[in-house]
C-alpha cells in the first residue's frame, strides 16, 4: 500500500523529515518493452548459468550457516577486476561489496554523512533520497545547461559549503555525460582541502572511454569510487555493488554495514560472474554501437540528443510535453523514463529489435 504524502496515521511515528517522501521507483509494467531502468538487455549466457548451477549445491547445503561476513573472496575478485581494467594495485582491503551500489551509498552516508552532502543536479535522484533516510543534510547545486559540471563554480561551492561528502556521478544519470578525469582530479584536490570525501558514482563506467577515478585513490585517499555489477555485467537481479577506496574508509563502512548483509548465494554467484567477466562484458561494445545508432536515428528525426557515455540516451524535441510523449510511447508498448526534466525523456539502449520498436514509436512524436 502506498499512502499519499501527509496521510500517515497518527499512531505511526514516521520521522518527520521522511513524511513527505515517496518511495523511489520507476513504473513496473507487463507486456511492454522496458527501456526505463538502464538494465543490460542481454540475459546471462547458458554456459555461465550452468557454471552457477554447479556452485548451488554447496551454497544450499550450507544455508544453515551465515555467509562470510567480510565477503573476502568476492572482494579479492573485485579488486582483481578493477586492477585489470584500470592498471591499479588494489587488494580486498580497498573494496567493500554490498547489495547493489545503493546499499554502498547508504553505508557511506551512515558512516560519514555527519557534515552533510553536496551534489550537482540533475543527477541520480537516489543520492539525496538516501541522504534524507540517513539523516545526512543535502545541498544541490546546478550543472550547466548541457548537464556538464561548471568546474570553477563546483570548486567554490565545495570550498564554501565544506560538505563531508561531495557526489559526482560520471557518466551522469540521467544525462549520460561523463566528467573528464582532469576535472575529477581538481575536485579531489578541492574536497581534500576541506577534509571531505569525493564520492564518484561510476555505475556506468564500463560504457565510457574516460579514465576511472579509481586511479586517483592512491594520491587522494579521500576519493571513493562506487561501482555496480548491475549494468555492464548484466547482473542487476543479483544485487552486487561495491566501493573502491582507501582502507580507512572501508574500516569506517564496516561500522555501519549490517552484519552478514551479503548472502552466500549472492557472493557465490558474483564470484562466478567475475571469473567470467570477459564473457559478460563482451556485450558492452554491442550496446555502445547500438547507442550510436539510436542517437543518430533520433537526430535524423530532428530530436536533440545529449552526448552519452552510458547505456542510455537523454533526448528532447517532442511536439508534446514529456509526460504526454511518455504516455503515448507506453500506448505503443514502449516504456521509457520521464526523469522529471521538462521536455526530455530518457531511453535505455536495448537489444536491436527493442531499439527498433522504440524508434518506430518515437517517430510518431518527432518535431
Ligand atoms: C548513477 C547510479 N548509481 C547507482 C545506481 C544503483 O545501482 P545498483 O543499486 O543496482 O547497483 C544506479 C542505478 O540505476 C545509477 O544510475
Amino acid at each position: 500500500m502506498n499512502l499519499q504524502a501527509n496521510s500517515w496515521p497518527e499512531w505511526l511515528p514516521i520521522r518527520s523529515e521522511l513524511s513527505d517522501l515517496k518511495p523511489y521507483g520507476a513504473p513496473q509494467m507487463i507486456d511492454v518493452t522496458a527501456l526505463n531502468t538502464n538494465e543490460n538487455p542481454y540475459s546471462l549466457p547458458a554456459a555461465l548459468v550452468e557454471e552457477m548451477l554447479q556452485t548451488l549445491p554447496e551454497i544450499l547445503t550450507n544455508l544453515n550457516r551465515y555467509p562470510d561476513r567480510d565477503a573476502n573472496k568476492l572482494r579479492s575478485a573485485l579488486a582483481e577486476y578493477i586492477n585489470t581494467s584500470s592498471q591499479s594495485y588494489f587488494s580486498a582491503k580497498n573494496i567493500w561489496a554490498a547489495n547493489g551500489s545503493n546499499e554502498i551509498l547508504q553505508t557511506i552516508m551512515l558512516a560519514c554523512g555527519g557534515r552533510g552532502a553536496l551534489g550537482f543536479i540533475p543527477s541520480y535522484s537516489v543520492h539525496p533520497l538516501i541522504a534524507k533516510a540517513t539523516g545526512t543534510s543535502w545541498k544541490s547545486e546546478n550543472r550547466d545547461s548541457e548537464f556538464n559540471l561548471d568546474l570553477a563554480a563546483a570548486k567554490s561551492q565545495i570550498l564554501q559549503a565544506k560538505p563531508g561528502l561531495t557526489f559526482v556521478t560520471t557518466p551522469n544519470n540521467p544525462s549520460g555525460s561523463a566528467t573528464p578525469f582532469a576535472q575529477l582530479q581538481e575536485l579531489a584536490e578541492a574536497t581534500r582541502s576541506i577534509n571531505g570525501l569525493l564520492i564518484v558514482d561510476e555505475a556506468y563506467a564500463e560504457f565510457s572511454d574516460e579514465i576511472s577515478a579509481v586511479t586517483l585513490i592512491s594520491k587522494y585517499p579521500n576519493v571513493v569510487v562506487v561501482r555496480t555489477m548491475s549494468k555492464a555485467f548484466a547482473f542487476a537481479g543479483a544485487r552486487v555493488g561495491y566501493a573502491v577506496a582507501d582502507p580507512a574508509l572501508i574500516d569506517a563502512m564496516l561500522i555501519t554495514r549490517l552484519p552478514y548483509h551479503l548472502s552466500s548465494a549472492t557472493q557465490g554467484l558474483a564470484l562466478v560472474a567475475l571469473n567470467n567477466s570477459d564473457i559478460l562484458l563482451a556485450e558492452v561494445d554491442a550496446l555502445i554501437a547500438e547507442r550510436s545508432r539510436v542517437a543518430s536515428e533520433l537526430e535524423k528525426m530532428g530530436f536533440a540528443v545529449v552526448p552519452s557515455s552510458a547505456n542510455f540516451l537523454l533526448f528532447k524535441g517532442f511536439t508534446e510535453e514529456s509526460a504526454i510523449a511518455w504516455k503515448s510511447l507506453v500506448d505503443s508498448g514502449v516504456l521509457v523514463r520521464d526523469v522529471g526534466l521538462a521536455g526530455y525523456l530518457r531511453v535505455t539502449i536495448g537489444l536491436a529489435a527493442e531499439n527498433e520498436k522504440f524508434l518506430a514509436a518515437i517517430a510518431a512524436l518527432k518535431p
